[in-house]
């Protein structure tokens, strides 16, 4: 009886091994920056050069204010208009469900651009408290622009985006939002030497140029 517990067990053991071996921990790059600064751009860009999966947490909120039976979609709707900060609860399980489907679907992909998070002290602990130990978070992607362009590239985007926020009055809201909320968050991860700053005020082309050496040399 003993000997076939051990002799089960002695062939669980590799199997278990090489699977846990194959299991790569994520990866992140958290990619913040004013609203309409150019995150959601140079990841499309990131992700046509490199082999990541661009994860906005703006999107998966707005993918579930919409899903049939959300139980948040008002909340959610509410907040995005007043651009407020949705509480972490909410957004943490939406990031790392996409993070394990993504996962689940490909091994290799594990390295993550999270956009728009952590965008306030909340986001930052619910990351902590939940994502602690089970993913890296390697820098932050930092789009430094004036709230001017952020402002002006908003309402351009507005004529045809369809978001409810896109407009003079939300983004107002938006802009003091980031600044009284978000900046602090940069400037933490800044003492920790953890900030890429990118000037985000170019075109297209010339902020990917400097995103390209970031990401070379980061590896
Ligand atoms: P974010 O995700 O930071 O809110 P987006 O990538 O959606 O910003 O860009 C906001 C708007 O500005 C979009 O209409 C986009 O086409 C435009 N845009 C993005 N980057 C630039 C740039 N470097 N120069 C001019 N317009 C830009
Ligand atoms: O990043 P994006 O501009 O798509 O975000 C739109 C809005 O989604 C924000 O203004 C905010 O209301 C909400 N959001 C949030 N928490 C995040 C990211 C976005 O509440 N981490
Ligand atoms: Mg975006």
């Amino acid at each position: 009886m003993l000997l076939r517990a051990f002799c089960s067990l002695a062939r669980k053991v590799p199997r278990t091994v090489y699977r846990v071996s194959l299991a790569m921990k994520p990866q992140v790059v958290f990619v913040l920056g004013g609203p309409g600064a150019g995150k959601g751009t140079q990841c499309a860009k990131i992700v046509e050069n490199y082999s990541y999966t661009h994860l906005s947490a703006g999107d998966l909120l707005r993918a579930e204010r919409g899903r049939d039976g959300s139980e948040f979609g008002q909340l959610i709707d509410s907040y995005i208009k007043e651009g407020k900060i949705v509480p972490v609860e909410i957004t943490i399980n939406l990031l790392k469900k996409a993070m394990e489907e993504t996962m689940q679907l490909d091994k290799e992909r594990f390295r993550f651009l999270i956009d728009g998070f952590p965008r306030n002290q909340d986001n930052m602990e619910g990351w902590n408290k939940v994502m602690d130990g089970k993913a890296d978070v390697k820098f932050v992607l930092f789009f430094d622009c004036s709230n001017k362009v952020c402002i002006d590239r908003c309402l351009e985007r507005g004529k045809s985006s369809g978001r409810t926020d896109d407009n003079r009055e939300s983004l107002e809201k938006r802009i003091q939002t980031y600044l009284q909320s978000t900046r602090p968050i940069i400037e933490q991860y800044e003492k920790e030497g953890k900030v890429r700053t990118v000037d985000a005020s170019r075109g297209v082309d010339e902020v990917f140029a400097d995103v390209k050496t970031i990401l070379d040399k980061e590896g």
